[in-house]
């Protein structure tokens, strides 16, 4: 029976877990698995409830479960805490402690979502890529110095990556590309970066594995502008920590509204950790207009790469694909002539297009 654990967080988090939770139970419901939900506090509320944001008891339900769905954390009222205790550190206590060096957000256009987009019909209009983001590595994690001198406060945040770090990401891009179509674009900035040219010279080692994968190289800057001008060219996007944090928001919005993008996190360990790659949304917490649908995709990626279902997260993509079709919408990807539904009201909708 997988064992999976629930941590809402702060802000909208609560809510979309709520809604992501109740699409699995029917999942659970409709066929022969059964899965157990515990829930415990992460971010913000584990910093109220016990001082820290990844209280440990919190990290050891985490390493005993079969996999963790993951809301939001963060919020205006834990800003001014010192950098090792904000709400932020739990994930990244989450990825390094789980070792989840590996986060897949794929960015798919849904066509009844097109008019949502800030971009053009036939900019957007079946783009379906996957940006492969390194995830305990790089700058996120690398040493931190903050010294006072003559000019001031100087301050260092260190990129760091080892060759295995690098050939274990880049072999997954490689790896997801053969299962998709077998594009590979590797994303630095090897005109400055050190890192970036040690991360070059390893994706051409490890492409002679993958003859059958055309892999090409991009600059961060010119991916980003690529990623407007022409997103269709890009089927997998792999990259270090950072430009993939980057690169994944702007994906998200080709896709019409940040609150759709899912991602799955997975390593060397056998917990894979799920969650929206949105934040918290503090500004519009409590008022049931967030967007549960990434949550809920990455529920249902949960089940693909975790649990090997891949006939029921199939279920809840249709599921979500058909409630989009029939015009309902949340506020945020809103237009003149959509139904407006509540974050609950969209779960709902999802439940029954999935017992239907
Ligand atoms: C994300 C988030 C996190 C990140 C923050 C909340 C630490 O933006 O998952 O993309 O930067 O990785
Ligand atoms: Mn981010």
């Amino acid at each position: 029976m997988p064992k999976i654990t629930v941590l809402p967080g702060d802000g909208i988090g609560p809510e979309i877990i709520t809604e992501a939770v109740k699409v699995l139970q029917v999942i659970a419901e409709q066929g022969n698995a059964s899965f157990t939900f515990e829930q415990f506090p992460v971010g913000g509320v584990a910093i109220d409830q016990t001082g820290v944001p990844l209280p440990a008891n919190t990290l050891e339900q985490c390493k005993s479960s079969d996999a963790v769905l993951l809301g939001a954390v963060g919020g205006p009222k834990w800003d001014t805490l010192p950098g090792e205790l904000r709400p932020e550190m739990a994930l990244l206590g989450l990825r390094k402690e789980l070792q989840l060096f590996s986060n897949l957000r794929p960015a798919k256009v849904y066509d009844a979502l097109i008019e949502a987009s800030t971009l053009k019909r036939e900019v957007i209009q079946g783009v379906d890529l996957l940006v492969v983001r390194e995830l305990t590595g790089g700058i996120y994690f690398g040493e931190k110095t903050k010294v006072e001198t003559e000019q001031g406060i100087k301050v260092t945040d260190a990129l760091t990556y080892t060759e295995l770090e690098i050939e274990r990401i880049v072999r997954l891009g490689f790896e997801t590309a053969m299962k998709r179509r077998k594009k590979l674009t590797s994303v630095d900035k090897a005109n400055i970066l050190e890192s970036s040219r040690v991360w070059r010279a390893v994706a051409e080692k490890v492409a002679v594995d993958y003859p059958e994968v055309e892999l090409n190289h991009m600059l961060v800057d010119n991916c980003a502008m690529q990623l407007v001008r022409n997103p269709k060219q890009f089927d997998v996007i792999v990259t270090e920590n950072m430009f993939g944090d980057i690169l994944s928001d702007e994906a998200a919005m080709l896709t019409g509204s940040i609150g759709m993008l899912p991602s799955a996190s997975m390593g060397t360990g056998s917990v894979g950790m799920f969650e929206p790659i949105h934040g918290s949304a503090p500004d519009i917490a409590g008022q049931g207009v967030a967007n549960p649908l990434a949550t809920i995709l990455s529920a249902a990626m949960m089940l693909k790469y975790s649990f090997g279902m891949n006939e029921e997260a199939e279920q809840i993509e249709k599921a979500v694909f058909n409630v989009l079709e029939e015009g309902y919408r949340t506020k945020d990807l809103a237009t003149e002539d959509s139904k407006v539904v509540t974050t609950q009201e969209m779960g709902d909708l999802v439940v029954h297009a999935l017992k239907s």
